[in-house]
Parts: C-alpha cells; structure tokens; sequence
C-alpha cells in the first residue's frame, strides 16, 4: 500500500472515493487538534503535542479528508519497549461522519502501513463509558478473528484531579498469521 496518500474504500459513505486518507503533514496538526476539541469525548492536548505527532510520528498517524476537509484521524505510535505493537492513542471522527465504518477503516488502514509491517498487536486504552469506542476495537478484533484481551490500563489515581475514569488496555492479536 502506498503509504503517502491512498483512497480508501468506505462501505456506507456517500462517496466513497471522495475519502482521502493519508499520513499526516505539519500542516494538519491544527486540523487533528480541532477534531479532538469537536469529539468533546477525547483529551484535548496542545496543539503543539499534534505538530509533535505530525512531525515525529507521521509514519504511524493518519487523516481523512473529506472533499479536502479532515473528518477523521488516528494518532499511533510503536512504544520503543514493545516493537511488536502499534499503540493507538487517540482515534476520532467528525460527529456528522461517524457510524458509516470510518473509524474502522482507519485502523485497518494504520495497521497495513508499512510502519506497521512487523505489527502483531494493536493497543489502545478505553473508557468504560466510551461505547463507541469499545464496539470500534472489539469490532476490529472480530473482523480479524483475533482475540481482544482486555486488562489494566491506567487506573483512575493515576490521573490528575480525581475526575478521570479507569481506562481499560485493549490488546488485540497476534496480527500475524
Ligand atoms: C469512537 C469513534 C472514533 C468511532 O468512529 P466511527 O467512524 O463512528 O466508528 P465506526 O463507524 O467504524 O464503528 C465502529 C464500531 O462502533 C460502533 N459504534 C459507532 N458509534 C457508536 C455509538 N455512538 N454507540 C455505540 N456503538 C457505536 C459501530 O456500530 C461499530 O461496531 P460494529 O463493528 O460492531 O458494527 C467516534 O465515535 C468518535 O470520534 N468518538 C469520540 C472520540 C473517541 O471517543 N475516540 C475513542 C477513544 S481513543
């Protein structure tokens, strides 16, 4: 797959071919960080973290574009400790383009980069009350026919202020077959 720029195949949207996903630029940091304000459910970080991503981790972070307007994104980065495994850290789509398998295909696209050939095992940590994006890693996992082992991520203390939940770690594979 080439791994600059692709069309991806989106079954259920409109127009399919008029999806553009592709590794991020430094540009788009800006673009990643108002899609995680808009999502209301993700952490907002700095912007400068985006233009970090964009810089140092474009190989392993990709965006959708919509008629050139970003509507979805996947930030991910391979932990230096566990070569095998692609961390997904924060995943969203645009309120309006979400149910239609964008989210999906996302990781399906990160995980056939060739950043992520020797990939056996897809983490992320999610909220208990994140519906979304629990049915988004598990569906994942089905479609594979690949076990989603889900365990302790960061429990609650850990966090600052007293007001974040646990989140739970996903870990989805072995990938390889
Ligand atoms: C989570 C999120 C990225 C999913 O994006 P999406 O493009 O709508 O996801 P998909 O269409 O690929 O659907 C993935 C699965 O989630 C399910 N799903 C999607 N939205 C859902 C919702 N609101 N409630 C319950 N399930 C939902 C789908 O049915 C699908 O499951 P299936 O494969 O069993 O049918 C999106 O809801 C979002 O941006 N949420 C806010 C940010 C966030 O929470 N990110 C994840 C934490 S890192």
């Amino acid at each position: 797959m080439d791994q600059a720029s692709h069309h991806s195949c989106i079954s259920g949207l409109e127009d399919p071919e008029k999806v553009h996903i592709r590794v991020p630029r430094l540009e788009d940091g800006a673009a990643m960080w108002k899609l995680v304000k808009q999502s209301r459910l993700l952490e907002q970080n700095t912007c400068y973290a985006y233009l970090l991503l964009c810089r140092h981790f474009a190989d392993t972070c990709l965006i959708a574009e919509d008629a050139g307007r970003a509507i979805g994104f996947v930030a991910a980065y391979r932990p230096p400790v566990e070569p095998d495994v692609i961390f997904v850290w924060q995943i969203g789509v645009l309120l309006e383009a979400r149910g239609r398998g964008l989210a999906s295909t996302l990781l399906e696209h990160l995980v056939a980069t060739p950043a992520c050939a020797n990939v056996n095992y897809l983490e992320a940590t999610v909220a208990p009350s994140n519906t979304a994006s629990q049915r988004l890693f598990a569906g994942f996992a089905r479609r594979r026919s690949v076990p989603c082992a889900r365990m302790p991520g960061f429990s609650k203390e850990l966090f600052v202020g007293g007001e974040h939940e646990d989140e739970e770690l996903f870990r989805i594979g072995p990938l390889q077959s």
